[in-house]
């Protein structure tokens, strides 16, 4: 997405990007993960390695800063699963994100689409077996967003989810939401019909239904709610709300108002799911 514009003449160090983590809630022994765009902070002084610092000083001690590594860019050609190496797969979401990914402290998740990388107390343990999960259908794979993987920590720790100078737009966890929805109509679908209904489903590289849903949106709607803190870091903008309130607001959203918020295919999917 299209990031705020940066002023070249704010100068960022690792002390600013402290304090703006920190005026969103970030807190000693935290873990924080964030999306962001480099230059709309202005000039950050020491690249994006003064941003892990900085956020790393805003949970210090003890904590854990995260970012999603994704080797998937949503472009065709689509990428072949089998050829992502963890150690060597660029990741396609920014020059912060590269730079984390690329960071000798950090470690990452094994996932083609969706990987993490982190840094600090709990990277090994929230990074652990993206490989391995529990089956849990999204488009991109069965482990994506299943619970016992990244995402799904992410969520059961109640980490800091924040963004730099973008929107909820490029929020990753809007998938883990998603895949939920989704599990959640399959659940209450009869035994017998479950097998034909997934099958309507997007698979990786085969279209189909799924409930994409407008993650800007529902950020303006929980920010004029007051769940979202606001803060600066240099000229931009950061944003912060905890996983749980991410996620439990959203289900909430999609399961009260679903007409509002949800394609109409996957509307008429999800009733026939519920045998209306
Ligand atoms: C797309 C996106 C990364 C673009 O942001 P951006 O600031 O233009 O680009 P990057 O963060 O990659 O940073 C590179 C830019 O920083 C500039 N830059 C380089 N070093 C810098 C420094 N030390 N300080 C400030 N800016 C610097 C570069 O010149 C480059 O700008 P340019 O493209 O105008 O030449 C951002 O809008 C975004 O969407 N980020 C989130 C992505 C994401 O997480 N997606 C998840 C799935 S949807």
């Amino acid at each position: 997405m299209e990031p705020e514009k940066g002023d070249p003449n704010v100068k960022v160090g690792i002390r600013e990007v402290a304090d703006g983590f920190r005026a969103v809630g970030a807190m000693p022994g935290d873990t924080v993960i964030y999306h962001g765009s480099l230059s709309s902070m202005g000039q950050v002084e020491g690249g994006p390695t003064a941003v892990i610092d900085g956020a790393l000083a805003a949970v210090d001690p003890g904590g854990t800063v995260a970012m999603p590594t994704l080797w998937f860019n949503g472009k065709e050609p689509l990428q072949k699963p089998e050829d992502f190496d963890v150690k060597t797969s660029p990741s396609y979401v920014g020059a912060l994100s590269e730079g984390f990914r690329q960071d000798p402290r950090s470690v990452r998740s094994h996932h083609f689409s969706h990987a993490i990388s982190a840094i600090g107390a709990r990277a090994t343990e929230l990074t652990a077996g993206h490989d391995r999960c529990k089956p849990l259908h999204t488009p991109w794979s069965e482990m994506a967003f299943s619970d016992d993987s990244p995402w799904g920590r992410l969520y059961e720790w109640n980490s800091l989810y924040c963004f730099i100078g973008v929107t909820m737009r490029v929020c990753t966890m809007k998938h883990y939401c998603e895949a939920r929805i989704v599990a959640e109509c399959l659940t209450q679908a009869a035994p017998e019909r479950r097998d034909a209904l997934s099958a309507r489903l997007v698979h990786y590289g085969a279209p189909g239904l799924w409930p994409f849903y407008n993650s800007e949106a529902t950020g303006e709607l929980f920010a004029q709610r007051g769940l979202v803190k606001t803060g600066r870091i240099g000229s931009a903008t950061i944003r912060g709300i905890r996983t749980r309130t991410l996620v439990e607001e959203t289900f909430a959203l999609l399961r009260n108002a679903p007409q509002d918020w949800l394609p109409k295919p996957f509307l008429d999917w999800r009733a026939e799911c519920l045998g209306a």
